[in-house]
This record gives C-alpha cells, structure tokens and sequence, in this order.
C-alpha cells in the first residue's frame, strides 16, 4: 500500500510573498503563450502582453523573424507599444517622449534629448527576451539561459504535430476567485468528474479520467465508447492547458493575477463551417463554471484558517502531486 503524499501548505495558495516568487522563479522561466503567429505576419505587427507582471512584446522584424523585448524603453521605462495586437510603422517609437528602436532593439534616435557628454544611444538597446513558436503558437521566455520550446512540448508535438491548422477563433476569459495553483490542480484531477461534472460522468460512462504526466505535459486521451479516442485533453507546464474535443483545439491560458485571483482566457480555434463547434463551447462553457465554483470555494475553505494540510490519492491524483512538488522545487530553486 502507498502512504498518500500531504497536501502544499495553505500559505502557498494565499501568501503575496510566495506569489512574488513564483513570478520569478516560475513564470520568468518557463515558456508562456503569448498570441497566435496568424496575428503577427506582417513586418511591424505586434502583439504585446503582461507575462505575470512583466510587460512584453513581440515583434515580426524587417527580415520576417519574430524578436520580443521587454515592453520597457531605456530613457525612464515608458512603454514602447500599448497592449493587445497592433503594427509599428518601420520602427518602435516611445510612447512617452518619442525615442525610436529599431526592430533589432537597438535605439536609433533619443528624440530631442539634446547635448549630453559622454551619451551614447549604443548603449541603450532593448531589453530583449527568447521567442519561439509551435504549431502556429507563440510562446515567450524571460530567461535566456532557458531550454528550447521544444524541449517542454516534445511529448504533446508527438501527438498533435501533424494538427491541420484551424482558421477560425473565438475567445472568452473567465476571471476566478482563486490562486492560480488551485485551478491548475483542478486541471491534473480526473477525480473530482462524478462530483463535480455530472453531465460529464454521465456522457463518458463510469471509468474515471486517470492523467499521466510525461515530462512537463500531462496527457489524457478521452475514450469514445464506439471508435477508440475522440479527443486529447493536455497540460504543460506551468499554466497552458490544451484540449482537442469534437474537432475544435481550445487552449486555456491559466494566468495568475495575485495570490487569489486568476483568469483563464479561452482560445476555440475551429473550422469556419464545422457545424459541431457551438454545442463543444457550450459543453466547455458549462464545464468551465463548474470548475470556477469548486476553485472559489476551495480558495474560501483555505482562507477560513480552519484546514492546514490533506492527502492526496495515490491512484487518483499522480499529477496533482507531481505538480505540487515541482513548484516546491521551483520555489526552493531561487
Ligand atoms: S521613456 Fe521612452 S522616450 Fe522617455
Ligand atoms: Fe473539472
């Protein structure tokens, strides 16, 4: 018999300090989805986001590669390009007093800054950051030392590598009540479907919805009564999750906002004339809310002062330990 693994300590789900850390030694090092390459095709399109905190963007430069950088200009850290997706016309320019960068990073013209001795615009690039994409997907890390993308997706490209691309889109977020760790372990858990998800443990039959982890990804292949797998239901770590059900690939940007806040922004990517694509959002819609309730609730129960540690199914839920170790270990790991 297997002795079952404790529980993370409540602090970690509701501690600012422990947040702060994870921002640094989590989500500064690990690859983050940042937009789709459809997006940015063009030189000078853009798209600029918040990567837990730190202000980024991404752009297609004059060769057709795609360079990010810190969203930050080296003058007095205005920010180079607003949010969201948008195109630079040839060059960044500086939102607060005009300093032009080139597509290289490299500052070009401090505008009007006028005589200074000793002041050399080659000494003040861009503060640049990795960028890589995958199936279509564009992904960022703040740490230049970090393994390539692939190195983390490898398991998932195996799967889904030969994935036609699907052109259309739809996007919801849902914001949450909750740390974003609870979410995450709410993802790895196929044992809370019959409590949880009724219509769901319904519609699947009995046998329960068993994750494995290999590497950095979780998998979970959905069985189809009739013909063998209907879907494939993954994670990678730290915070994307990634479904493919009924035909339609939705990813699930898990992204923290504070200790006990989290919002889960929803990409469906689909066939423009797939007929199956409104009852699988419905479907996801529903499961999502049951997923937010149980999540804010928890959350409350942690808050409350009355648990302190539980134990976790050693047949049940593999990888929501293995996923609570290895943010112990990224957190001792600073
Ligand atoms: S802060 Fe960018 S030009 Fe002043
Ligand atoms: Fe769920």
């Amino acid at each position: 018999m297997t002795v079952p693994p404790q529980t993370a300590a409540v602090q970690l789900y509701l501690d600012p300090a422990v947040f702060a850390r994870e921002r640094q030694l989590i989500f500064a090092r690990t690859w983050q989805f940042i937009g789709l390459e459809a997006d940015i095709l063009r030189v000078g399109d853009y798209l600029s986001e918040t990567v837990a905190g730190f202000p980024v963007v991404v752009i297609r430069d004059d060769y057709g590669a795609l360079r990010g950088y810190h969203n930050v200009c080296r003058h007095r850290a205005g920010p180079l390009v607003t949010d969201g997706k948008g195109r630079c016309d040839r060059q960044f320019v500086c939102r607060y007093h005009d300093w032009r960068y080139g597509f290289d990073g490299k500052l070009k013209e401090a505008t009007g800054f006028g005589p200074a001795d000793g002041f050399n615009v080659l000494n003040l690039p861009l503060f640049p950051i990795r960028v890589e994409t995958w199936l279509g997907f564009v992904f960022v890390n703040l740490d230049a030392q970090a393994a390539p993308l692939i190195d983390t997706l490898r398991p998932l490209d195996e799967r889904l590598g030969r994935q036609a691309y699907r052109s259309a889109r739809l996007y919801d977020h849902h914001p949450m009540a909750c740390n974003w760790k609870l979410y995450v372990e709410n993802y790895l858990d196929g044992y809370h479907r019959e409590g949880v998800h009724k219509g769901l443990a319904a519609e699947a039959g009995t046998k329960r919805h068993e994750v494995r982890m290999h590497g950095s990804v979780a998998l979970y292949e959905v069985p189809n009564r009739s013909s063998g797998t209907a879907g494939l239901w993954a994670w990678v770590w730290p915070n994307l999750g990634l479904n493919i059900y009924q035909g339609v690939l939705l990813l699930e940007h898990i992204r923290p906002q504070g200790p006990d806040r989290v919002t889960i922004e929803h990409i469906f990517l689909h066939e423009p004339e797939d007929p199956g694509v409104d009852a699988a959002i419905h479907d996801s819609e529903r499961i999502t809310d049951e997923d937010a309730w149980i999540c804010e609730r928890v959350q409350k129960n942690l808050s409350a002062g009355i648990f302190s540690q539980g134990v976790l199914s050693p047949a049940h839920e593999g990888a929501v330990a293995w996923f609570q170790q290895r943010v112990a270990q990224a957190l001792a790991g600073g």
